[in-house]
């Protein structure tokens, strides 16, 4: 029987990439985002491409809406083998100027809707007695330090630290938790935070964007699918012994 991939923030950018890789590699897709109108194009798309799918709306910072797309998922296809809390928001901001209402909105997704997010798959794939992994979007600002992405970057390095606890707690129960880290990712949220930069430091559109790309050693910027080749990996069996770790995917902008 073919297993189950939840992808929150699924409609678009690096969480459709996502849905298109491991709907390849055999899954059933589930794809919960905020924007059920682009999910539901999404999904169009996917059974065009002979991909079962389905999505379902959810706001990850709500912990019933969570609950609620693993339950759409069992109801449609049986189980929930993989989750990855996929969804995410950027904000640009200098460490001195960020709001608290700022503050606030990106813990609540990027942060309190990755842990409801592990709280879902958790109880769905225990029920289940046959393990299941989860898999979390952190970034390489979750690692290290980039200007005027402070709140952003905390709530990735939460990600981290988040899946490290995560893992150990659940190894009992052969579920695996992971993260993948990307690095500068041609998807709106980069249009964002170029836009974002624009605003702050006076740059041109584009230039942001070009600045960080030049400085990738392997001298091009990274695509969404790039990052589905390691999330298909993380999602395979064979990455069953693997756990607890954050992955650097990032063309060299990052070396440990
Ligand atoms: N783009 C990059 O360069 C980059 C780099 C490192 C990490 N990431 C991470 O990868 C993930 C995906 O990024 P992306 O570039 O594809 O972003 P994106 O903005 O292109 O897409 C995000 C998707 O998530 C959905 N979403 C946003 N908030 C939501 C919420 N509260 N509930 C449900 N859905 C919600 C949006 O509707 C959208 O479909 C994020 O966690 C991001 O932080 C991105």
């Amino acid at each position: 029987m073919s297993k189950v991939a939840v992808i929150t923030g699924g409609a678009q950018g690096i969480g459709k990439a996502l849905g298109e890789r491991l709907g390849k590699d055999g899954f059933h897709i589930v794809i919960s985002d905020m924007n059920i109108d682009l999910a539901n194009k999404t999904v169009e798309a996917f059974k065009n491409n002979s991909i079962d799918a389905i999505a379902v709306q959810g706001d990850i910072s709500k912990q019933d809406d969570q609950f609620h797309v693993v339950d759409q998922a069992v109801k449609q296809f049986g189980s929930v083998d993989v989750f990855i809390n996929n969804a995410g928001i950027d904000q640009v901001e200098a460490v001195e100027d960020i709001t608290p209402n700022n503050l606030e909105k990106i813990f609540n997704v990027n942060v309190f809707g990755t842990v409801y997010g592990i709280q879902a798959a958790t109880k769905q794939m225990k029920k289940q007695e046959n393990g299941g992994k989860i898999i979390n979007a952190c970034s390489i600002a979750g690692k290290t330090a980039f200007q005027l992405l402070g709140a952003y970057s905390a709530t990735k390095f939460a990600v981290r630290g988040l899946t490290q606890v995560a893992s150990q707690e659940l190894a009992q129960f052969n579920i695996t938790v992971n993260a993948y880290c990307p690095g500068i990712v041609g998807t709106d949220m980069w249009d964002r935070i170029d836009a974002g930069m624009v605003d702050y430091k006076g740059q041109k559109p584009g230039e942001a964007w070009q600045e960080q790309v030049d400085n990738i050693p392997l001298k091009r910027s990274q695509t969404p699918e790039d990052v589905a080749k390691l999330v298909s990996y993380l999602a395979s069996e064979d990455a069953n012994y693997m756990t607890g770790q954050a992955i650097n995917i990032d063309g060299g902008i990052e070396v440990h």
